[in-house]
């Protein structure tokens, strides 16, 4: 995608042909900075502290955290160290230990001198996938959206196809695309009306701070809202379709997502508004079948929830603090939206039910409680 007109993706090798560099998403949307990542620790650090994120991007960016790391050290023991530590990061995300694991699949039968290059190699390769996984999720999803504008035209409905999302599912989440703003992206290039509510996305405010940022540089319609405005919206008949994208999901179709999916999907639900969710084949936990009770939520620091992020009149960042001192604070960064409540799953190889049944159909070659073995299943 582009920023001021220039084509980016969210990571990619440095011209020294061995660093690598992202987009720092935490001082977006005010700055657009490119930050280096020379090591491991590093790229550890840029995962944990969210100067990348989304469940795509994350593993990709473990992957080029391995080649940064035997780089240094190509031994097996490097290779161990390095993976534990990126998959210690953020554990909610799966695609982080699917791209690890295919990472170490990879590497762990060469020998040490062998392994840099193809390091670097795999990493390219699980990066070119996720492009071509999220124009695949995108096709799916555009064919879903002409269709539910067809409908909304053919019954006397005005206006443009209107779609609330949730935290940022969007290019920055991804390699490019995106999962969820995908098909938002397709169908606003085939000229389709499309509009775009956007979740403020508290804590840490992606939808705020990033989906609004690029959904703006694509010249896309949309509408910051803040979060607990989409049941309102929902009931007065202004949403369509509700899409986001997904941390994890389990072979029953549990969707685990950014937290507060879940009280929007309920909302969707209650005013019969379809729920989807944009997932790619590495998001899917084929070893769980009980999203509620198996899959870890992540914990982050409380400042997250006492503190906001912004800049004053003269553009200075300033940090302030919301919240009385000392006030006990609790800061659950996902939550899961149960199977039932999922209208379907958009996937690059089309739209699954949120059912054992439904991710089976599309899914031949997996069975539940199979663990994630790594890429080349598209
Ligand atoms: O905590 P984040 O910003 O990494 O959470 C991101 C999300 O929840 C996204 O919706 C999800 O990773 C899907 S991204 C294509």
């Amino acid at each position: 995608m582009r920023v001021n007109g220039k084509p980016f993706r969210t990571i990619w090798v440095a011209d020294d042909g061995r660093s690598v560099e992202i987009i720092d998403q935490t001082l977006l949307p005010h700055r657009f900075e490119i930050a280096r990542l020379t090591t491991l620790e590093a790229t550890v650090a840029a995962i944990r502290d969210m100067r990348v994120r989304g469940a795509p991007l994350i593993g990709a960016t473990a992957a080029y955290g391995i080649c940064l790391a035997l780089g240094a050290d190509a031994g097996q023991h490097s290779l161990d160290r390095a993976c534990q530590a990126l998959l210690a990061t953020r554990p909610t995300a799966i695609n982080l230990g699917w791209a690890i694991e295919d990472m170490r699949r990879h590497l762990v039968p060469l020998a040490p001198a062998e392994r840099v290059a193809a390091a670097y190699a795999r990493a390219a390769e699980i990066c070119e996938e996720d492009v071509a996984l999220c124009r695949a999720i995108g096709e799916n999803g555009l064919r879903l959206f002409e269709d539910l504008y067809r409908r909304k035209s053919q019954s006397g409905q005005a206006g443009p196809l209107n779609v609330l999302t949730h935290c940022n599912a969007g290019w920055l989440a991804t390699l490019d695309w995106g999962t969820a703003l995908a098909p938002v992206y397709l169908a606003h290039d085939a000229g389709l009306p499309i509009h775009v509510w956007v979740d403020e996305t508290r804590p840490r405010n992606q939808g705020a701070a990033l989906t609004a940022w690029e959904l703006a540089q694509h010249g896309v319609p949309h509408t910051l809202i803040v979060d607990n405005a989409g049941g309102h919206l929902m009931q007065r008949g202004r949403v369509d379709v509700m899409i986001t994208g997904a941390d994890r999901v389990t072979a029953g179709g549990d969707v685990c997502n950014k937290i507060g999916t879940y009280l929007k999907a309920l909302a969707a639900a209650d005013n019969g508004v379809p729920f989807y969710a944009a997932v790619p084949f590495p998001t899917i936990d084929w070893a769980i079948s009980d999203g509620v009770r198996e899959i870890p939520i992540e914990e982050r620091d409380g400042r997250e929830v006492s503190h906001l992020a912004g800049v004053d009149a003269a553009g200075v960042l300033h940090r302030v603090r919301i919240t009385p001192e000392g006030a006990a604070l609790a800061n659950y960064a996902f939550d899961v939206t149960p199977a039932r409540l999922v209208t379907g799953l958009v996937t690059e190889r089309g739209i699954a039910e949120a059912s054992p049944a439904g991710l089976r159909a599309l899914y031949p070659e997996r069975r539940e409680g199979q663990v994630a073995d790594g890429a080349g299943q598209s």
